[in-house]
């Protein structure tokens, strides 16, 4: 895919040029794709994380202007320090809220009232806010976007496909050994790429304005039929032993692991794991993408080739 791009004024052309070759013939055929768009600035908070830094690269492509927010960047914003939150918003029209570590922890909620009064102060038009599905905590930090002034779009994610090699369940699955509760609930599981493109369009594109997408995989799995899949498709072996909350919880706090994050743990597995909605499959991404989600399938085969799960420690 190439792509080549004229600035004019406040807008942009951008020609996309795909080429598709056909195994029999070996014949080459060129197809253009012409978008003008209205160039705008752009705010992704999170935007070196799972989705926020797919949603950068789709609209650097696109030429637009784009400001990352987190700790790292230039300037850097920090949600535990409103004092750097200005600068960032400055000059900004549109912004993707990825709020950290979880909308469902206690002060979340002051903070997306917080953060949105400033976006209100400093003339931003739209926000696009990704929540998480079947999280009750979650949903009053929609209210908060629903109520405000601003253009919105809610994406309510279920859990990511990627959890499983950019999260906490990447380092038992390299050890060959993963222990978790709730190992019978079925998920539809998401891929973050997919998320990534339907804020893209979401941000992009008035008529999702107003809108609460709920995005979901095309078929459900448990944990068990998860691990199984990505041990099959890898040819390793991966153990799954199912346990309780209550060992899962013990053996974080044996481990060291911060306060806040086994609470937080323990209310995605109890509350949102708990919840039946969890397990429903939406076909939104479907709606707004004119496309069918990736399968978590396509998603294993796709990530084996990165080699992530290529283990040291069950080798060695
Ligand atoms: N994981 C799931 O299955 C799932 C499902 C549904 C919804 N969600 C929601 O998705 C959001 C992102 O979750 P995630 O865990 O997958 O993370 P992630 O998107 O991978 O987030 C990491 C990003 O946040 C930044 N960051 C971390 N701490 C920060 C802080 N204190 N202030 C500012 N930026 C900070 C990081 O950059 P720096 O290190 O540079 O700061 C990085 O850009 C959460 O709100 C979560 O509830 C997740």
């Amino acid at each position: 895919m190439e792509q080549i791009t004229s600035d004019k004024d406040d807008y942009v052309c951008t020609i996309i040029v795909i080429a598709d070759s056909y195994p029999f013939t070996k014949s080459i055929q060129y197809k253009y794709k012409f978008i003008i768009m209205k160039k705008e600035n752009f705010l992704i908070i999170g935007g070196t994380g799972k989705t926020g830094r797919k949603v950068v690269e789709s609209l650097e492509l696109l030429n637009q202007n784009v400001r990352v927010g987190s700790r790292s960047s230039q300037p850097a914003f920090d949600w535990n320090n409103e004092d750097t939150w200005e600068d960032v918003l400055e000059g900004m029209d549109k912004m993707y809220i990825t709020y950290q570590p979880d909308l469902a922890v206690p002060g979340a909620k002051q903070s997306i009232e917080n953060l949105i009064a400033l976006a209100e102060k400093k003339n931003l038009k739209k926000v696009v806010l990704l929540s998480g599905k079947g999280e009750r905590e979650a949903e009053l930090c929609e209210q908060v976007v629903i109520h405000s002034g601003l253009e919105y779009t809610i994406v309510r994610a279920s859990w990511f496909s990627q959890n499983f090699s950019e999260s906490f369940f990447l380092e038992p699955i390299q050890q060959g050994f993963v222990a978790l509760p709730q190992a019978e609930v079925q998920v539809p599981y998401v891929d973050t790429g997919d998320i990534a493109d339907v804020v893209v369009e979401a941000l992009l594109h008035e008529q999702h304005n107003g809108n609460i997408y709920q995005l979901t995989g095309p078929t459900t799995l448990s944990f068990k039929e998860a691990i199984a899949e990505i041990a099959e498709v890898t040819e390793r072996d991966i153990n799954f032993v199912p346990i309780t909350i209550e060992e899962y919880v013990a053996a974080m706090k044996e481990q060291g692991v911060p306060a806040d994050f086994v609470w937080l743990i323990e209310y995605l597995f109890t509350e949102v794991l708990g919840n039946p909605m969890v397990s429903e499959i939406s076909n939104d991404i479907e709606k707004v993408l004119k496309r069918k989600p990736k399968s978590f399938v396509e998603y294993v085969h796709e990530t084996k080739k990165t080699g992530i799960w290529e283990s040291t420690t069950q080798n060695a």
